[in-house]
């Protein structure tokens, strides 16, 4: 990626352009305003066509390049994939197409698991499509360069983010079914577990009761935030300007849904959501 030639013709000013599925990047925005108050931040939640984690790879591509192509057009000084299962299936493809700098929640989250686990099994859960493209698997073995073995045990929850968006957080079905899913994670004891999916920090607690506390938890969304910061100060990108920050929200279907729901996500009150259908068109 040609970072130099692309900074060189931008401004610090821009907004960081985010976008998921649907609501659950909104935990990854949440983190990302926090590590980096400064930042002007453009979501893109894709509500007509979530979920993604039960799609084709070609399908995810397709609408990751459709909405990164929107983002562009936003001028954004960068792009967030914050959807576990779009990184996994479409970052590769991004980078080679788009000249501005893309970012996923895989690549952060596997460091700091492959860093954080002493040798000993990494845990990974996610949508069906994350867990079946094994990216969290493929990373962290990349990163392994001692050749020792990594135990790597991928888990999908397709329940969990069904269950999570019509707000089951605190229920006991929502518990037995977090049960269920890491029963045979818990067997292997793994050192750490990645939370490969957006909307698993909601049920943080109820994974953290189950599995206990000898794993470490990781969040992916957390470690993209942390990356971002530190590729921001490198290339002296941080937003400087001292003038608040801008958060504006786009989604291609139920805005109001959006709101309530996305407040939930973000724990805090979201403003200027506006609703592009067909966004794809417009450019
Ligand atoms: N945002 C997705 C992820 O992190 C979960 C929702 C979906 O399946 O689209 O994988």
């Amino acid at each position: 990626m040609e970072v130099t030639h692309f900074f060189e013709m931008n401004s610090a000013k821009k907004p960081i352009g985010i976008f998921d599925s649907g609501i659950g990047g909104l935990t990854v925005f949440k983190e990302i305003r926090k590590i980096l108050p400064g930042e002007n931040l453009i979501y893109f939640g894709d509500t007509a066509r979530v979920p993604y984690g039960n799609k084709s790879k070609e399908t995810i591509i397709r609408y990751s390049k459709e909405i990164t192509r929107f983002l562009v057009g936003s001028k954004v000084k960068m792009i967030v994939v914050a959807c576990n299962t779009a990184s996994s299936m479409a970052l590769r493809t991004l980078r080679k197409e788009f000249e501005l700098p893309v970012f996923g929640v895989i690549g952060p989250g596997a460091m700091s698991a492959y860093k954080k686990s002493n040798g000993g099994p990494v845990a990974v859960i996610g949508t069906a499509a994350t867990i079946q493209s094994r990216a969290y698997s493929l990373a962290i073995n990349n990163l392994n360069k001692t050749g020792e073995h990594i135990e790597i045990i991928e888990q999908a929850c397709p329940l969990l983010v069904p269950l999570v968006e019509e707000g089951w957080v605190y229920s006991d079905v929502t518990a037995e079914v977090v049960r269920r899913y890491l029963k045979p994670v818990i067997e292997k004891k793994p050192s750490c577990l990645i939370l490969g999916c957006t909307h698993y920090p909601i049920i943080k607690k109820l994974i953290v009761k189950e599995i206990g506390k000898t794993a470490v938890i990781i969040d992916s969304g957390k470690e993209v935030a942390l990356e971002l910061k530190r590729f921001l100060t490198k290339n002296n990108m941080l937003n400087k300007s001292g003038v608040k920050a801008a958060e504006h929200f786009f989604v291609s279907d139920a805005p109001e849904k959006f709101k309530i729901l996305g407040e939930n996500f973000l724990g805090k009150k979201i403003r200027n959501v506006k609703v592009i259908r067909d966004f794809f068109m417009i450019l």
